[in-house]
């Protein structure tokens, strides 16, 4: 279930009208409307203020806020809040209380400090959430439910260790099994009882504080399964709260974008829809930011986002508090919606006096009035998005490139001892993505149990895990005349980090038609050499020493011993062709790769456009909406390919008309 088709794209964000006084509410009311703001989130951090002992609650304020807003004509975006318990909880039943990765039982303090294996916090968690939905049902103008904020994190504790013994036991059965999969012969590790496991942490098999070494990668793959299943389970306990009584009502939590510690596709099979935060650091790329938005929309196979949170003008927690730039709040705004966002949220109404958010920006500043370039810059947005209604909601974003992001895939690369500290999943991804969105080629992300069959390439960069199945479903696409391409440390291991021998790389060897015997680390900083068309590229991380099974050389190594062998391949496998990288390379090479990899497959640029200049197609009843953004900070010359109108000024514009736009504008080209 979707949330309810509204007449426009909802504009707010979290309000915490409970930090200030009553008299403050009434103002806050005249500034949100002269925003334009239509929707405001509720609820996220009020758990101390709703139950003050374990059978006492309290609602009153709640019910004045929720009436305020109502009065008002706001929609509501209702929170749980229980991402932060209270401290009497803490006090009384300190099994809430998480425990550090090196043993350290936490007190109370800071937020996201629940254990999510708690028996108090699972018992008092999903009870706030059922009273609130019980309590506020009434309330038509509820449009969604945001359980807790932010999940995340990791806990060590006693509690965790039981539970994640019986976590095993559901996905094993015998302890023999668990040895298997473990491979705990290695160093004497054999155990002979459930009881044996203990939590991976810092006094057991991993090291570095933030848990990226380990002696045994299957302990700790399992153990990041288990913590984000368990967090999982809260947010289920949560939701099915709420939708006893409130059957016909989305349910969502706000995601993270590239978060490492949870499973986000498993995470949206049991969201109604998925929302984020967007906070791109001072140094980010359009690319970047663009990456994440479309991780989370293919978290639902393409289905609209909400962009839940994002600061008006600046945030409080990265090292470099740069200011949006004029023009930003609405460029990434936009940008959000070209990628699949049905709404423009923020983070927050009223800037904080106190504690760690008092200098993060909010609609409403510290001046307290509207005379500030935010709120000004929000309040035309604001003007806009009324104007532009309820157009682009609901739109798809066609895409023939797939991009394999896996969390299992993510966590084991990385664990993996050697080859190379300079491993890095989510940075081999972004190369390729890269590349395709800088050439304005649309992408959708998507995981290794989602469908291939509709797309003319996948790419599945650093598939470490191959999974039982999934090779099955590459040879079946490839054949049928799909095009895949993979890389260097792929297909090494199967769903427990046990290696599948006979060569790597194992099941992928015959749709690629080739054999890594040996991969070579290279230094940072240093590199080998490969010509690509006649352009000298690095090869660089890993160098895969490889021998041709069918597939045909492209380009080879220049230096080395292994000067010689092959760096990219191409084979013919059925109707289809598979590709390979045998190396890291540099941001030149993969533009230029992937830009005749798509010309040979018929895959196009939604718009050819100069550098900075991003567009994005999105489709629904309404027609086709291309999205052009222009990233630079000086005026861009564009030439339309099709005519259309200009869905913000309702200007129209002639096949073949040159645009000049100025820094940080946006076109939304409407074509029936
Ligand atoms: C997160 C949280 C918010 C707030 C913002 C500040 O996204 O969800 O509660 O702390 O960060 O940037
Ligand atoms: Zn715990």
């Amino acid at each position: 279930m979707g949330v309810q088709r509204q007449n426009k794209i909802m504009y707010g964000g979290d309000y915490n009208p409970e930090q200030w006084s009553e008299e403050v509410w009434a103002e806050d009311m005249r500034l949100l409307k002269l925003a334009h703001i239509d929707i405001v989130t509720l609820n996220v951090f009020n758990w101390a203020m709703l139950q003050k002992d374990d059978e006492v609650y309290d609602f009153v304020k709640l019910d004045k806020i929720m009436e305020l807003v109502k009065e008002n004509g706001l929609k509501v975006c209702m929170a749980t809040s229980t991402a932060a318990h209270p401290a009497w909880m803490a006090r009384k039943h300190p099994d809430i209380l998480r425990t550090e990765h090196n043993g350290m039982k936490r007190k109370f303090g800071s937020r996201h400090n629940s254990c999510p294996n708690s028996p108090t916090y699972r018992k008092y968690s999903a009870l706030l959430a059922q009273k609130l939905a019980q309590r506020y049902q009434g309330y038509d103008n509820i449009v969604a439910w945001h359980v807790a904020n932010e999940y995340g994190g990791q806990c060590y504790c006693e509690n965790c260790e039981k539970q994640f013994r019986v976590w095993l036991k559901e996905k094993y059965g015998t302890i023999e099994e668990l040895n298997r999969v473990w491979n705990l012969a290695f160093w004497s590790h054999t155990m002979y009882d459930w009881e044996d496991v203990v939590v991976p942490d810092l006094r057991s098999e991993e090291w570095f504080w933030d848990y990226t070494r380990t002696n045994f990668q299957g302990i700790s793959l399992d153990y990041r399964r288990f913590q984000s299943d368990s967090m999982l389970a809260c947010y289920r306990a949560e939701r099915d709260a709420i939708k006893e009584i409130m059957r016909g009502v989305p349910v969502t939590t706000n995601l993270m974008g590239f978060y490492k510690d949870l499973d986000y596709q498993k995470w949206a099979r049991e969201m109604d829809f998925v929302s984020w935060d967007n906070y791109p650091g001072h140094d980010a790329y359009p690319a970047q930011i663009a990456m994440s938005h479309d991780l989370i929309r293919g978290l639902k196979q393409g289905a609209p986002f909400w962009l839940m949170e994002q600061t008006p003008g600046v945030s409080n927690w990265h090292p470099y508090c740069a200011l949006k730039r004029p023009g930003v709040l609405r460029l990434w705004s936009y940008q959000a919606v070209a990628h699949g966002s049905d709404t423009v949220m923020f983070f927050q109404m009223r800037r904080s006096i106190g504690a760690c958010e008092k200098y993060h920006s909010a609609v409403i500043d510290h001046a307290g009035h509207e005379n500030t370039r935010v709120f000004r810059e929000t309040a035309a947005l604001g003007k806009e998005l009324e104007r532009i209604g309820a157009q682009t909601l609901g739109a798809r974003t066609p895409a023939d490139v797939a991009l394999i992001f896996d969390w299992d895939n993510w966590w084991a690369s990385e664990y993996s001892a050697g080859p190379s500290r300079l491993i890095n999943y989510h940075g081999e991804a972004s190369k390729y993505y890269r590349a395709l969105s800088e050439a304005n080629i649309a992408v959708d992300i998507i995981g290794v149990e989602d469908d291939l069959s509709g797309y003319k390439l996948v790419i599945a960069p650093m598939l470490y895990m191959c999974k039982d199945g999934f090779d099955e479903k590459v040879r079946m696409y490839v054949k049928g005349g799909g095009a895949f391409l993979t890389t260097y440390f792929s297909g090494y291991v199967e769903d427990h980090d046990l290696v599948v021998t006979g060569g790597y790389p194992a099941r992928l060897r015959d749709i690629l038609g080739i054999w890594v015997e040996e991969s070579d680390a290279v230094v940072e900083g240093k590199c080998n050499h490969f010509t690509y068309k006649g352009v000298r590229y690095p090869a660089d991380i890993l160098c895969d020493l490889l021998h041709l099974e069918g597939a045909r050389a492209v380009s080879a190594y220049e230096e080395d011993f292994y000067r010689g062998m092959p760096v990219l391949t191409e084979n013919d496998f059925g109707k289809g062709k598979a590709f390979y990288v045998a190396a890291g390379s540099g941001r030149e090479f993969y533009a230029a790769y992937l830009a005749d990899l798509c010309g040979s497959l018929g895959i196009s640029p939604v718009l050819k456009a100069p550098e900075g200049i991003e567009a994005v197609v999105r489709e629904n009843e309404n027609g086709s909406f291309l999205f052009i953004l222009n990233h630079n900070d000086a005026d861009t010359a564009v030439t339309l390919a099709d005519s259309g109108t200009d869905i913000i000024t309702e200007t129209a514009y002639a096949a073949g008309a040159q645009v000049t736009m100025a820094p940080k504008d946006v076109l939304i080209l409407r074509k029936r």
